[in-house]
Order: structure tokens, then sequence, then C-alpha cells
């Protein structure tokens, strides 16, 4: 008995190990050990070369975001067609004013054990900035164009079993090929996945969810690989890792198994809940041997485009309350970091967000992990141009060479997601124009549909006019409109489609915490600060304010939802500014390029937000030198009315009506005189009846600094940032909104201070340096993780004021 006992735990330990032996595939993620630099004499790429004086730095790595800012770097001179211009100007932050152009190289040594003669090895980049030329042990081995684009190359014959390797990567980015900061290096990860020779092609699996039985749900799923006589054994396991369906083939066509699997009483996939299933997916050999195992998580869930009805989520009418994203995470620049990607869906999930949209090309693979995870809708975009220019050295270069390649990867790598319910094949590109134009709409449309016939394709148009005579607007799936509020009842009866996506909407313009008097609506409108006004009522000559999408969205059925630009303030595009110097970031973000929340957000919330109440109050009320003069007063809020009070005594009762968009969706209160003291909202429910109230002060003099952190306690695996909120308060306590303090930053224990950002479009401080400014009262510091677990403390310290302390803990 007891023998027999040993022997049966034997031969699982060596099914078990032989298995794991033989289902050698793996990922070395090349994150540390690079050198880097942009001085570079002689040839960095041969294997001899001494690159030891070089920056040591880790991937993903964006070299540019250290600065400086200066109007010298990529000033474009030149007429922006799209945004109405007729005479040339010079614009100085329009892609950041920070240093991306020229040529950037790096360098990494290594070995990888798990590579051995007989296997294979592939190099993956998931994005490099741009035009990645790579060397392999003194050999060219691949070359891309497109910075934003996934590829990989195959290594099996240049990789080095058992020895050191040299990789290097040369980039270029030339002057004129970017609308805004496109960040510069390898700013996403590059891993090498080593496999067996009979193994899943790369990015070569599909599921799909395309119908119910009964309770059950059909897991459709089609999986390339390489080999014969192969057999693949499938298991599907829900949230909690419980196999609940599996499956065996034998048979295969073409290098290619299918399999349809029935999941019982399916949890769908939706924002509300994101519930995940993963698809184990093995590949045998024909004498039994497992040679690759797949983990790939998709959800179930049933998307539907219906003409005058609208876009269905698992059988609901949803509509997109989207924002569109560029890919740069403010103060780390365009480095990917999921810690700084968590946050900022974590800020739009607040907002009520419940879709987003990779303006104008790829998103990052992590990015579509937590919009998997966290439930976002995903428009996943490719090109901002085809073939014809916005800019002298863009994508046009490209496309002839590229664009089916670009498509192919974009969607291979991520059809699994089921976050994307979308594809967009290109942004206003100016083949709006022309006969070929036409002909490349079908085209790329039709190389989205090849690779995944269960997602429509949609492009961003701005040249609506045109697209309605050319035949350009008629053949895309979903008809995208951009703007152009005013065209949306034409383009609905002259597209053929029966629904209009506000693919890109809004660019409204302001500053967070700066008001601007007389308040007025108005296009264009600058001031000697360059900032914008946050009573939200300024715009760009193409664009309006939310109130405007919001008639439409509300009163439409076929209007299939929006995507505001954007949700957050990015590096470069500092319109209305773009030829004020310094003005380097939009002012387009609904939250700044720290995050933080413009009085915009609140608006949105109001709207979206359909969980949580939102009573919001502005302008702040610190206006010395105002006294007796008109300071009109807006609140944000789901509720229909409100009472406003100044010092107690009241300003008369508000409710929304339909006089106009502002009065349909906001609260104004006009003619109230400013004097200092206590502003009161009281909110009314629909049978009158007080609901909630909110308070703002006037504020004393800065005496206090406050800490608040969105995580206190982080993951010491060197790259989780806890981002720390600071603000100063007067003595009782009250936030002071107008403050612009200098404070320094100082963090010691297992933690290091990595960045600050004030999000002042016109500030020039590098967000690398451990002082800054503080903007309307506030300011964000990045905090990060180091590899070794403990606590952390951040202290923030500024001249005549209280100092602020922060104690934070990483955890393995
Ligand atoms: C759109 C364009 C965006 C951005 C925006 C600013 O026309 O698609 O990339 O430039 O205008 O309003």
């Amino acid at each position: 008995m007891k023998l027999f006992f040993k022997s049966t735990l034997f031969l699982f330990l060596l099914v078990f190990s032989t298995e794991k032996m033989m289902s050698q595939s793996a990922t070395v993620l090349l994150k540390d050990n690079w050198r880097f630099s942009k001085e570079v004499k002689g040839d960095a790429f041969s294997v001899d070369y001494d690159a030891s004086k070089w920056e040591k730095v880790t991937v993903p790595h964006d070299w540019a975001i250290y600065g400086p800012f200066d109007k010298k770097w990529d000033i474009q001179t030149g007429i922006i067609e799209q945004n109405g211009e007729k005479e040339a100007t010079e614009k100085t932050g329009r892609t950041g004013a920070l240093p991306h152009i020229g040529t950037g190289w790096y360098r990494n040594t290594f070995a990888v054990p798990e590579f051995k003669k007989g296997k294979k090895a592939l190099l993956i980049f998931e994005g490099a900035m741009s035009e990645p030329q790579v060397y392999l042990n003194g050999k060219k081995i691949g070359n891309w164009g497109y910075g934003y684009s996934y590829f990989y190359i195959d290594i099996t014959n240049d990789l080095l079993a058992g020895k050191e390797n040299v990789l290097a990567v040369k980039l270029t980015n030339l002057p004129f090929s970017s609308r805004w900061y496109p960040g510069a290096g390898l700013y996403r990860n590059v891993s090498i996945v080593v496999k067996e020779e009979e193994s899943f092609a790369q990015w070569g699996t599909f599921i799909t969810t395309p119908e119910t039985k009964g309770n059950n749900a059909v897991v459709d799923i089609k999986a390339e690989f390489h080999g014969a006589n192969a057999s693949m054994v499938t298991e599907i396991k829900d949230a909690n890792n419980k196999i609940v369906a599996t499956q065996k083939s034998t048979d295969s066509k073409e290098g290619k198994f299918h399999q349809t699997i029935e999941v019982a009483k399916p949890n769908l996939w939706s924002p509300e809940t994101p519930y995940l299933y993963t698809a184990v997916t093995k590949l045998y050999a024909a004498d039994g041997t497992l040679k690759e195992e797949q983990n790939i998580k998709f959800g179930i869930r049933y998307i539907k485009y219906e003409p005058n009805k609208g876009f269905s989520l698992n059988g609901k009418i949803t509509k997109f309350k989207g924002v569109c994203l560029h890919h740069d995470l403010g103060p780390l620049g365009a480095a990917i970091n999921k810690a700084a990607l968590r946050r900022q869906l974590t800020i739009l999930k607040d907002l009520g967000c419940n879709a987003i949209r990779s303006s104008h090309n790829m998103p990052s693979f992590e990015q579509l992990e937590l919009a998997d995870e966290m439930g976002f809708m995903f428009l996943a975009e490719s090109f901002d141009e085809w073939a014809k220019p916005k800019v002298e050295n863009g994508y046009n270069r490209f496309f002839e060479e590229y664009a089916e390649k670009d498509i192919v990867n974009l969607v291979r790598a991520t059809r699994n997601h089921p976050s994307i319910v979308m594809w967009s094949s290109g942004n206003e590109v100016p083949d709006q124009w022309g006969a070929e134009g036409v002909k490349r709409a079908r085209w790329l449309q039709d190389i989205f549909h090849r690779e995944d016939p269960t997602r429509p394709v949609t492009v961003g148009m701005d040249q609506v006019k045109a697209t309605m005579e050319s035949g350009f607007g008629a053949l895309l799936d979903i008809p995208g409109l951009n703007y152009r509020v005013h065209l949306y009842e034409e383009a609905y009866k002259t597209f053929p489609q029966g629904l209009i996506l506000g693919s890109e909407t809004a660019s409204t313009v302001s500053s967070r915490g700066i008001y601007k008097f007389p308040v007025v609506q108005a296009k264009n409108k600058e001031y000697n600060d360059f900032q914008s006004s946050s009573y939200d009522l300024e715009a760009c000559s193409w664009s309006n304010v939310p109130d405007d999408d919001f008639v439409l969205q509300d009163d439409k059925p076929w209007v299939i939802g929006e995507f505001v630009w954007t949700g957050f303030d990015y590096l470069g595009e500092p319109t209305p500014y773009d030829e004020k110097w310094p003005s380097r970031s939009s002012y387009f973000g609904i939250s700044d390029l720290a995050g933080l929340p413009k009085d915009r957000f609140y608006l949105y919330r109001s709207r979206w937000n359909t969980k949580y109440k939102t009573l919001h109050i502005l302008p702040h009320w610190n206006w010395k030198g105002r006294e007796g003069e008109v300071t009109p007063v807006f609140v944000y809020t789901n509720y229909d009315s409100a009472e406003l009070f100044v010092n107690g005594k009241s300003m008369g009762i508000q409710k929304k009506n339909n006089a106009t968009p502002q009065n349909r969706y906001r609260l104004m209160w006009n003619d109230v005189k400013y004097e200092p003291g206590t502003v009161k909202v009281v909110a009314f429910d629909s049978n009158g009846k007080a609901a909630i109230t909110k308070e703002i002060k006037t504020a004393g003099d800065p005496y206090k600094i406050v800490l608040e952190a969105d995580r206190k306690t982080i993951k010491a695996d060197g790259e989780d940032i806890s981002f720390v909120t600071v603000s100063v308060v007067d003595k009782n306590g009250i936030p002071c909104p107008t403050a612009v303090n200098e404070l320094q930053f100082k963090v010691t224990g297992a933690g290091t201070y990595r960045a600050a950002c004030n999000g002042d479009a016109t500030s020039l401080e590098m967000f690398h340096e451990n002082h800054m400014k503080l903007f309307s009262g506030k300011l964000v510091v990045l905090v990060k993780a180091v590899e070794k677990a403990g606590a952390i403390q951040l202290e923030v310290t500024g001249k005549g004021l209280q100092t602020g302390k922060i104690n934070l803990m990483s955890k393995r």
C-alpha cells in the first residue's frame, strides 16, 4: 500500500514535470541592463562596440521626457489645414517642446538560458518610437516604420544558445512627424518568446463568442499552429480558476484547429460586470508531449449595431460615454506604466465613462488588459494619416509599405480583448478628399474584416460634406463624425448605415481652477496668461462645448455615443496657444495633465455617473479685488434644481430647462456679486425636498501642506507608483485655490521620487526635478516603489508653510 502510494506520487510528479519541461514556452522581458545614447559615433550595432559610457536605463524608457522644455525642439512652421488656417505660422509647443527629435541607440547584452538548439525564438516590440532598425549580434535582423506598431522578428537563427547576445536598436524621430508629443525610444516592452518548433503561431489564436444556445454560450476558438499530427486540448476556466468546459481536437485543417465549446450559464462581460474567463489551450505533438500552453483571457459578450436602433451590448442598448486618450502619461511621458494607466481608468470609472478611443494609434497591451479587467469598451484606432500627409514626415511615408502589416498586427495581437468593440482605420485623414481615398478606405476596412469579421470599422471624419459626396462615408461600417454637431442630422439622412458615432466630440478648452470674466461663450479665445476659462464655455473654431453634444446624445436614438476630446490633458497641441510660448500641453482634458479633475469633470460626471450623485460648485471663492462685481456661479449636478446661498442670503432657485443647451445641463446663477465668505448650494430631489448640500469658502493665506495618496500600499516591484495629491490649506483647513507656492519633495525608505506635475500647460519646470510650484493650489507627486519592500515616506516642504508628510508602504 505504502509502496503503491509512493509510486503513484512519483508518476504524477513525472507527468507533471514532463509537461512542464516539454512546454517550455517562456517569455523573457528585456527590462534591465539597457544602455542608451543619443551621441553615437561609429558602428553602435557591432558586438565589440564599447557602450560602457552610455546612460544606464530600464525599458520602457522615454528619452525625451527629461527635457528640458524648449521652443527650439521641433518648431513647426506651417498651415494646419484641418484647423481652418489660411496662413503659415510658427507653432512652438505642438509636439510638447521636448527633445524627441533625433537618433537614439539602445544596447542590451543578455543570455537566454531557455533557448536551446531546436527551439524557436521571437523578439517582440510592443512599440518603438520610431523607425526601429534592429541588430542582433552585429547583424541587421529587421526594421519597422510606425512607432506605434507592435511587431516581432523571428530570431531563431540569430540568437545564440548558452552565450551572451548583443541586441542593438537604432531609433530615429524626424522633425514634422507628429501633431502631438509622440515620446521617443523603447517606450513599450521588449521581450523574447522562446517556443518549441511545434507550437502555436504568434498572435494566431482567435476567440469569439458568436452566439448563445439556450442558457449556454458558444465559445469559438480558432488556433493556428506549426507542426503536423498535433492535437489541441482547451480548458475554459472561470474567474475562480475552476474548469467549466474542456474540449479535445485531433482534426486540424490547414494548420488550424477550430473548436466550438459550450459554457453553461455564462457570466457576461460588460463595463459593469467585467467578468473574464481564461482559455487554456494546449498543443500536443503526435507522441503526446505537450508543446505549448497558452493562457488567454477573454470575455463572453454580444455586440450588435442596428440601423436606427443603436449599439447594444448583451442585448441592451448602450451609448458610448467615451473619451479619447493620447498615449502619453503626463509627467512619465510615453514610457508605459501600468500603475499610471490604472489610475487613469480609476478616475474615468468615477467619471462614469464606459469607453475609450486610443487616438490616433494602437493602444498598449497594458491598457487593453486593464480595460478588460476594469470594464471599459474600447475603440482601437490605427492611423492619423494614410497616403496624404498632415505633417510632412508623418505616417504617409509608411502607408504603402506598412498599412496592411500594421493592421494585421494590431488586430491579431489584440482581438481577444472583450473590451474592443470597434476598430478605427483612421482619424481625419486628408484622404477623405478624392477618389483614391475612397479606395483606400475600402481596402483598409476589408483588411480589418478579413482579420476580424466580428467588429465594425469606423473612421473619424471631419470633412463630412466631402465624404457625403464621394461615397467615403457610405462605405464605412460606422460613420464617425468628429465635431460638426450641425451636420449630424444631414449625415444620418445621407449615409445608409442608420447610425452616427460621435467619434470625437467637444474639444472644449479649460485650465484647472482658472476663471475669466465676463463669462461668455467664445471660440479661440486667448488671454495674456495663456490659460482658458474653467466656466467651460470656450472651444475652438471647429469644436463646441459639451452641452451641444449632450443634446444630440440624449435626443437622437441613432447617435450611438461620443468620445470626448480628451479624457486627460496631454503633452503637445496647446490649442488655442499653439503659437504662444511657453505653452506646451493641451487644454482639452476633462482632467488636467496631472490627472486632477477640472470643473468639466463634474459636468460629465453629472450625466455619466448614474450610480453616485454629483454636486459641484464653480468658480472658487477667492476673488480679492472683485468685491461687488458680477461673478457667476455654476453648479454641475444630476439634480434638476437647487437653491444657492451666499453668506446665508438666497440667490434664488434655478431649475434646468430647455432655453439653451447650457440651461438644460447646468444650473447657473449669472448675477451673483462677489463677497468673501461661504457659497452654499442645496439640491432638490424630484419631490422638491432638499437632498444634498455643498459649500465652498473663501480661504485665508496658505498655512499648511496637505497630502493625500491614491494608494497607500503599493507593490515592491520597482514599477508601481503612488500618486500623492498635494494641496495647501489655510489656518482653518480651508483649501487655498489660488496658491502657487514653490514646494520641495523628498522621498525616503523603500521608494524613490519619480516626478511631479501641476497641470499648468505653461509651466517649464521639469517633471523629474524634486521641486515645483502649485498650480491653482494643487499638484501631484509620483512616488515609485523599488524592488525592496518596506516603509516609504514623502515629505513636502515650502517656505513659510507647515510641512506635509505621508507614510506609504510597499509590499511584495
Ligand atoms: C481633432 C483631431 C485631434 C485633435 C483635436 C483638437 O480634429 O482629430 O487629434 O487635434 O482636433 O481639437
